[in-house]
C-alpha cells in the first residue's frame, strides 16, 4: 500500500470529562490537555483523538451534540481550543475530533424547530412517523424502542441509541450538504482529522418493517435494519468527496458491522476512510456489541484467531486502528488479563501483543498505567445511560441483581471513564474538588507520578515500546511491514511476525502463568524486544517465560 502520513502516528485518545480538571468544578477540560501535553510527548504520543467536546446536553457525554459550532462551556472556550491546537502543534502533536453525525441532541435547534413546527424544513432533518401506534419494533442500541411519542401529537421520531439523540434523515440532501460544510468548517480549522461516530448507522431500511423479536421485550436489535444498510454507499462517498478529499486529513472510522469482504469500500484504495476500528476481537467476551449481558466464553486462542482474521482481512485492502481499550469497552487488563489484571508483566506483555500488530496503534488514556475496572457495589453508583439499561435488561431476561450488577461491571463504560489518577493525593490530582465520577478505589496504587521515571513501570513500558516503534532500526518494519501469523500449537500464545522484503521479525506474547517452548528454527537469533529482564533461546527454539513478550530477528 501506498505510504500515508497517518500509518506512522501514535494515537492517544483522550475523554476530556476524565482527562484534567484546570478550573476545580470536577470536570476535565480543554485547558486541562494543554496543561498536559508534555506528559503526552514525553510518552511519545504524535496525535491525539479528543471525545466530543461540542456543546451538548452530555446525557450521552457529548455524543449529543446541540451546537455542532460551539464548545460545551464547561470544557471552554474556541479560544482555550487555539490555544491547545497551537501548544500541541509546538510539540509536533496533530488532533482530531470525534465527529458525531448520524444524530444530535434533542436540544439541537434542528430537532427544537422540527418539534415545535412540524410545517417547518427542519422537520425532515430528522425521521419522524405519523401513527397512534409505535411504528415498528425496532430495539435502540441503548434498550427501548427506537421511537419516541412527541407530546402531544401522534407521532414519533427515531432514535438508534438514547432518545436524547435522535438519527439525523440522511435522505434530505440539505442536511448532508449542511453536515458537509460543518466537517469542512473543522478541517479549515487546523485539525488534522476526525474519528467518526457510528457511520454505519446513517442509513435505515426505508421499509421500516418490524421483524421476528430477539428478546423478551419483543423488540428486536435494530443493527439488523439500521447499520450498514445497502445504499450507505452513496451517503459515503458523497461524504468523502465533499469533505474529507480535499485536506490531507486523516478519517478513522467507527464502523461496527461491516463483514471483511466489504472492507474494500471502507478502507480500500478508492475506500470512504483512512482506517477502521474492528470490534471482533474487542466484544469477544459479549454475544454483540451492544448486548453485554450476553456474556459468551472465550480462550486466549479464540483471541488469537479472530485478531489474526482482523488482521489478515485488513492487510487485503488497507490499514486499521488497532486498540485494546476505549471510552466504550472496559479496562483491558481485567477484560483480556481476567486474574492477572494487577501482574505488571502480562500487563505489557497485552500491550505489546497489539501494539506491534500492522496498523495505527492507539491508546486509551490510563492505559499506558495498567488502570483496571472499577467494581460498583449498587446500580445507582453507574453514570453511564447503557449500563443502566443492560443492568434492567440482564433482569428482564431472568438475571438475579448480583448477577446483573456482576455483568455491568465486568462491561460499563464507566470502568474506563474514572477520572485519570495524576497522582496519590485527594482526587488524584485530576480535579481539586469532588470529581463528577468518582475517582478508581487503586489510584493511590495505579497512578501517573508514581510510574514517571520508574523503570519497571507500565508508563515506562509504553514510553519504551513507543520509541522502539518510532525511532529504531526496525521501526520500517515495525510500522510498515506485512503481518503473517506464526502456527502455534500452544493455546495460550498469540505469535506473528512482521516482515518487509529484507526483515523479518518474530513476534511471541504468552498469556500463561507457565513456561511454553516454541520451536523456531533460524539461523542466528537475535532478541531485539522482551518484556522481561531474561530470556531462553536455544538451537531448536524458544522457552518463552509466564507472561513474556518476545521479538526475535535473525
Ligand atoms: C459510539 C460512541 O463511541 C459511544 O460512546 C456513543 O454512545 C455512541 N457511539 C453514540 O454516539
Ligand atoms: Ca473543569
Amino acid at each position: 500500500m501506498k505510504k500515508q502520513w497517518w500509518q506512522k502516528e501514535i494515537v492517544y485518545q483522550i475523554y476530556p470529562k476524565s482527562f484534567k480538571d484546570s478550573n476545580g468544578d470536577g470536570i476535565g477540560d480543554i485547558k486541562g490537555i494543554t496543561e498536559k501535553l508534555d506528559y503526552l510527548s514525553n510518552l511519545g504520543v504524535t496525535m491525539l483523538w479528543i471525545c466530543p467536546i461540542y456543546k451538548s446536553p452530555m446525557d450521552d457525554n457529548g455524543y449529543d451534540i446541540s451546537d455542532y459550532f460551539d464548545l460545551a462551556p464547561e470544557f471552554g472556550t474556541m479560544e482555550d481550543l487555539d490555544e491547545l491546537l497551537k501548544k500541541a502543534n509546538e510539540k509536533g502533536i496533530k488532533i482530531i475530533l470525534d465527529l458525531v453525525i448520524n444524530h444530535t441532541s434533542d436540544e439541537h435547534k434542528w430537532f427544537e424547530e422540527a418539534i415545535s413546527n412540524p410545517k417547518s424544513k427542519y422537520h425532515d432533518y430528522y425521521i419522524f412517523k405519523e401513527g397512534e401506534e409505535v411504528p415498528n419494533n425496532w430495539r435502540s442500541v441503548f434498550g427501548g424502542s427506537v421511537w419516541e411519542k412527541v407530546k402531544g401529537r401522534d407521532e414519533y421520531y427515531f432514535h438508534a441509541f438514547g432518545k436524547k439523540q435522535p438519527d439525523l434523515n440522511w435522505e434530505n440532501e440539505e442536511v448532508r450538504k449542511t453536515l458537509y460544510d460543518m466537517v469542512n468548517y473543522w478541517l479549515e480549522k487546523g485539525i488534522a482529522g476526525f474519528r467518526i461516530d457510528a457511520i454505519t448507522f446513517i442509513k435505515k431500511d426505508l421499509t421500516f418493517k418490524s421483524l421476528e423479536s430477539d428478546g423478551v421485550d419483543g423488540l428486536v436489535k435494530c443493527t439488523k435494519t439500521s447499520r450498514n444498510q445497502p445504499g450507505i454507499e452513496e451517503f459515503l462517498h458523497e461524504l468523502k468527496r465533499e469533505t474529507f478529499e480535499k485536506y490531507n486529513c486523516v478519517t478513522v472510522a467507527e464502523a461496527p458491522g461491516v463483514l471483511y469482504d466489504e472492507l474494500d469500500d471502507f478502507i480500500g484504495e478508492n475506500g470512504y476512510f483512512s482506517m477502521i476500528f474492528d470490534f471482533k476481537y474487542a466484544d469477544l467476551d459479549v454475544a454483540s456489541g451492544s448486548e453485554w449481558f450476553k456474556r459468551v466464553p472465550w480462550t486466549i486462542k479464540g483471541l488469537r484467531e479472530k485478531i489474526m482474521a482482523s488482521q489478515m482481512a485488513i492487510q487485503k485492502y488497507g490499514w486499521g486502528a488497532n486498540f485494546i481499550e476505549n471510552h466504550d469497552q472496559p479496562r483491558s487488563t481485567t477484560k483480556y488479563l481476567i486474574d492477572q489484571e494487577n501482574n505488571k508483566d502480562a500487563i505489557k506483555m497485552l500491550g505489546a501483543m497489539y501494539f506491534l500488530l500492522r496498523g495505527t496503534p492507539f491508546i486509551y488514556q490510563g492505559q499506558e498505567l495498567g488502570m483496571t475496572n472499577f467494581e460498583r457495589k449498587s446500580i445507582e453508583e453507574f453514570n453511564d445511560i447503557s449500563s443502566i439499561d443492560q443492568y434492567y435488561r440482564a433482569i428482564e431476561e431472568g438475571f438475579t441483581k448480583e448477577e446483573a450488577l456482576k455483568i455491568v461491571n465486568l462491561r460499563s463504560r464507566d470502568n474506563s471513564r474514572t477520572p485519570f489518577p495524576w497522582n496519590s493525593s485527594e482526587y488524584g490530582g485530576f480535579s481539586t474538588s469532588k470529581p463528577w465520577l468518582g475517582m478508581i478505589e487503586n489510584y493511590k496504587e495505579i497512578n501517573a507520578e508514581d510510574q514517571i521515571g520508574k523503570e519497571d513501570s507500565i508508563y515506562e513500558f509504553y514510553k519504551r515500546m513507543i520509541d522502539f516503534r518510532q525511532n529504531s532500526i526496525y521501526s520500517n518494519c515495525l510500522i510498515y511491514g506485512d503481518i503473517a501469523p506464526i502456527d502455534t500449537k500452544n493455546d495460550d500464545i498469540i505469535s506473528y511476525i512482521r516482515h518487509t522484503e529484507n526483515e523479518i521479525i518474530y513476534c511471541y506474547f504468552n498469556f500463561s502463568q507457565k513456561f511454553v517452548f516454541e520451536p523456531l528454527n533460524i539461523g542466528n537469533k537475535k532478541v531485539i524486544f522482551n518484556n522481561l529482564k531474561e530470556f531462553e533461546i536455544n538451537e531448536d527454539g524458544i522457552v518463552l517465560k509466564p507472561n513474556q513478550a518476545l521479538l526475535i530477528t535473525v
